[in-house]
């Protein structure tokens, strides 16, 4: 039935870094789609009042965490489970960058984009191995979806090192985490955001909230991304039409990756 195609009636989700920008944007897809979603931010209060927000469109539970060490992802996913039990779909959103000139770029802006991009996403997938195991099933695995960037496999001028270079690690680590945890019946997936009018661009953007000309003119499509279009792949991936994708990185980037 193409009307249940796209459904995620019954699934349990958690978006790190989903009580605003892209997570935001990815959680409430999520919620349209019939799941019920859990979301993280470091700031309790804004937390929770996003939560309350997304409530309008089906369960979402508020969970506070600063995802910049193991231990924290080990917290979560202990709260996680005591509070919502299985889970379906793992979105590792949460991200950090750091952008400065090559000649004054610091130390402290490798490990700790690292940890966010790159090290708490693989925790959090161990963390959660048993409940995804559980419910992944052959024709409807479990899915884990972690969000990369154009940025981690296009040069792009953003004086960003750490984090285009967390990037291209966290696609490497998910195709890894796929062919490791197929027979497991998870699926495992990059999504590639080019430009969304997110506070992360906010530098980039005028302040009409349009692109500046120059990043205007590098996107194929000529516009920024929009809430669907971050929304609808994730749904896609997460939902029977996505169930035979795995191992793939999806840039969702008005074309700047595909027509290079
Ligand atoms: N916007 C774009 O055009 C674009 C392009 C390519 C990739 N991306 C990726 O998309 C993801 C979301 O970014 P965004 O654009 O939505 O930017 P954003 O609005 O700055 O959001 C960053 C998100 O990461 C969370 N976060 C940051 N550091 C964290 C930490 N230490 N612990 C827990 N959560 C943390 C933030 O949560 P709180 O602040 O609520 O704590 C927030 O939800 C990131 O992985 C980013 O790299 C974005």
């Amino acid at each position: 039935m193409v009307t249940d195609l796209f459904s995620l009636a019954g699934k349990k989700a958690l978006v790190t870094g989903g009580a605003q920008g892209l997570g935001r944007m990815i959680a409430e897809g999520l919620l349209r789609a019939g799941a019920d979603v859990a979301i993280t931010s470091r700031k309790p209060d804004i937390c929770a009042q996003a939560a309350a927000e997304m409530a309008a469109l089906g369960p979402c539970l508020a969970l506070p965490a600063d995802l910049s060490t193991p231990e924290a992802a080990v917290d979560l996913a202990d709260r996680y489970r005591q509070a919502a039990g299985g889970l379906d779909i793992l979105v590792n959103n949460a991200g950090k960058t750091w952008g400065a000139p090559i000649e004054s770029f610091p130390d402290k802006a490798w490990a700790s984009v690292m940890a966010v991009n790159v090290q708490t996403p693989f925790k959090l997938v161990q963390q959660f191995l048993s409940e995804l195991t559980a419910s992944g099933l052959g024709g409807d695995p479990a899915r884990i979806i972690n969000i990369g960037s154009v940025a981690g496999v296009a040069i792009e001028l953003l004086q960003a090192y750490s984090y285009s270079a967390s990037k291209a690690a966290i696609h490497q680590l998910s195709r890894q985490l796929a062919k490791d945890l197929a027979d497991r019946n998870i699926t495992v997936n990059a999504v590639l955001p080019g430009f969304f009018p997110t506070s992360m661009t906010a530098h980039l953007r005028d302040a009409d909230d349009a692109p500046t000309g120059a990043l205007q003119g590098h996107i194929p499509l000529r516009r920024l991304g929009r809430p669907d279009d971050i929304a609808g792949i994730v749904v896609f991936l997460c939902s029977r039409a996505g169930a035979y994708v795995t191992g793939a990185e999806i840039p969702v980037d008005g074309g700047i990756v595909g027509c290079r």
